[in-house]
């Protein structure tokens, strides 16, 4: 990707990139919706990425030549006062966004050219936009270091204040008011281990997927390529719905704790019936969800990764019934994924409401259940999925070209 980043650039811009940045997607393996609920969330970055390789200009103006878009877009260097640049596209939107977030915390940035690409397929639930938004503030940051040594570059932010501000960034490029998930994903992702969140603290550690290289499971994604409609206004629905159960709950507690996701199962058992019907299955679901991630990451520590298959599992149907973010495709995916042996557990992974499904599967057997599960879909309700395995993944890197 990277040499056909620099190739394209040299015939755009006629002169050779000085810097490149990756950023990966990501799989979010368990804790769904809980990353705006202070909880728990197990996730990997996957080995897709976006990738920018770009070199200061002499003007006032920001030019990024898409290679999946075919297309060029121009703006100005935002000031992190005005508003952000409204671009009419997404991809360039969240650039113009991640720089604006950037120049709001005074974080030295120059006026670049760049090129930009990506494998991650797109409004799939796999965090292309993360990507895009952690490679322009790694692209952003390598410029700096390289055009003024002397300057405070980006690299002068924490990671973790750098996954906060490109969370914003999400926020006010797109609307959706999303969780850190995806870019502390994509920016802390690490090779063969899955990362464990606590959005609370917003920090991480990390846990083994298996005690033994032999017993990995491989982590196989299936895109639905259902249209994630409606998904930015649905997500934004759930947040305001967990906020308003966790309102109404809190007036139940004599210890209100700071978050939803705090409130215990058996404490919630308690006190739910003070909330409507809906709300109550809002609440069930990412409370469970959050017991759910500890309970897998106990159980991945004495190394059972078949009891992680299990809460997956449990995982998808509370989707489904709790949080009503599943869909007819992705539960019937799930449905024959989980028919094969090999397969130890299957759920939607991301928002929802379309996407992706990730399911863990014994690595000997991957390919096997890849063309089965395409196969029977197509068969059973004549829609083409696509199926493939992905391994967990470095987080983003730049780089002096
Ligand atoms: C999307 C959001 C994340 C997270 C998941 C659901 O991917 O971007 O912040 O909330 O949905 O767990």
């Amino acid at each position: 990707m990277i040499e056909r980043a620099i190739s394209a650039f040299q015939s755009i811009y006629q002169r050779r990139p000085t810097a490149a940045a990756l950023a990966p997607g990501r799989v979010e393996i368990l804790g769904n919706h809980t990353d705006y609920n202070g909880g728990a969330v197990l996730a990997a970055a996957i080995d897709r990425h976006i990738c920018m390789v770009g070199a200061p200009n002499d003007g006032r103006r920001v030019r990024v030549y898409s290679l999946d878009f075919k297309q060029t877009l121009e703006f100005e260097l935002p000031d992190g006062s005005a508003a952000p640049p409204s671009l009419g596209v997404d991809w360039g939107d969240l650039i113009g966004a991640a720089l604006y977030c950037l120049r709001r915390e005074n974080v030295p940035t120059v006026v670049f050219d760049a090129v930009v690409l990506g494998n991650i397929p797109i409004a799939a639930g796999l965090s292309s936009s993360a990507a895009l938004t952690v490679s322009t503030a790694k692209l952003a940051e390598q410029l700096v270091c390289k055009q003024a040594p002397g300057d405070m570059p980006a690299a002068a932010l924490t990671l973790h204040k750098l996954a906060q501000l490109m969370q914003q960034a999400e926020h006010v490029g797109l609307g959706v008011r999303c969780g850190l998930l995806d870019p502390f994903t994509s920016i802390h992702g690490k090779q063969g281990a899955l990362l464990v969140l606590d959005s609370a603290l917003g920090s991480g550690t990390t846990v083994p997927l298996a005690q033994k290289q032999e017993a990995t499971p491989a982590i196989v994604i299936v895109d639905s390529r259902t249209p994630r409609s409606l998904s930015a206004s649905r997500y934004n629905e759930r947040r305001r719905e967990c906020e308003r159960a966790f309102e109404q709950l809190v007036l139940t507690l004599p210890h209100p704790p700071a978050h939803l996701c705090q409130i215990s199962l058996e404490l919630f058992g308690r006190v739910e019936h003070a909330l409507e019907p809906v709300l109550r299955r809002r609440a069930r679901h990412v409370i469970g969800e959050h017991a759910r991630v500890l309970q897998a990451v106990a159980a991945l520590l004495g190394g059972n990764v078949a009891r992680l298959g299990a809460l997956m599992r449990e995982s998808h149907s509370s989707s489904r019934v709790n949080f009503e973010n599943s869909t007819e495709r992705l539960d019937l995916i799930c449905e024959v994924a989980d028919e094969q042996r090999a397969c130890l557990g299957s759920r939607l992974t991301g928002a929802g409401w379309g996407g992706c499904t990730l399911h863990l599967v014994q690595r000997d057997a991957a390919d096997e259940f890849t063309e089965f599960v395409v196969r029977e879909v197509l068969e059973r309700s004549g829609a083409t999925v696509e199926a493939y395995v992905t391994q967990a993944s470095d987080g983003a890197r730049a780089f002096a070209l």
